[in-house]
């Protein structure tokens, strides 16, 4: 079956919104951020679909005081999609981009458990020729006891 992957556009923010919900394991925020980043952040998004259902997406942006550096923040794939290559595929669309050209540095936070979320951004990392750093960035203090720690995670590129 044929998957597409497309920047997003402003109507996507609802069915992005349900996929955040749905994947059960990212933190939900309210639909408007999600229009917001479908809408002004388009060029530093990816959605995949399959038959015109939403089935993936990924949120970055550049980081406004270093913008050689692409943070990328929540990325889900539909719980029908995954383990098909859907995630890796979204993350190689941004070397398609020409914004892609200036980048020289790539950020991202996972929490301890997520061997998902591990093993796909280190596929990536050595895909781009580089490796994955690790360092403490947000803590339970700053995220409340019911959240695990999100671990900043780094490549720089060539
Ligand atoms: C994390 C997530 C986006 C991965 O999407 P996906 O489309 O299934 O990932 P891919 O098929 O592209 O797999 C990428 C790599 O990760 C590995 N991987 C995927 N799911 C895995 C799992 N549950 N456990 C361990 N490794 C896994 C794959 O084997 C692949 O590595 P390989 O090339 O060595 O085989 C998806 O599992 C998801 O939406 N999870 C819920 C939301 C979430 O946790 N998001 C990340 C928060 S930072």
């Amino acid at each position: 079956m044929t998957i597409n992957y497309r920047p997003p556009s402003k109507p996507d923010g609802q069915s992005i919104h349900q996929l955040i919900r749905d994947s059960k394991t990212l933190d939900l925020n309210s639909a408007y951020l999600y229009f917001l980043l479908a809408d002004h952040f388009s060029d530093t998004c990816v959605v995949a679909e399959r038959d015109g259902q939403l089935i993936g997406f990924v949120s970055a942006y550049r980081l406004p005081a270093r913008p050689d550096t692409l943070f990328v923040w929540q990325i889900g794939v539909d719980a029908s999609a995954r383990g098909q290559g859907v995630a890796s595929t979204m993350l190689q669309e941004y070397e398609k981009r020409p914004f892609f050209d200036e980048i020289r540095r790539i950020e991202l936070t996972i929490s301890p458990s997520n061997m998902a979320s591990q093993t796909l951004f280190a596929r990536w990392a050595e895909r781009l020729g580089t490796t994955l750093e690790t360092q403490p960035y947000l803590t339970e203090e700053n995220l409340g006891a019911s959240h695990e720690p999100e671990l900043l995670y780094s490549m720089n590129l060539k």
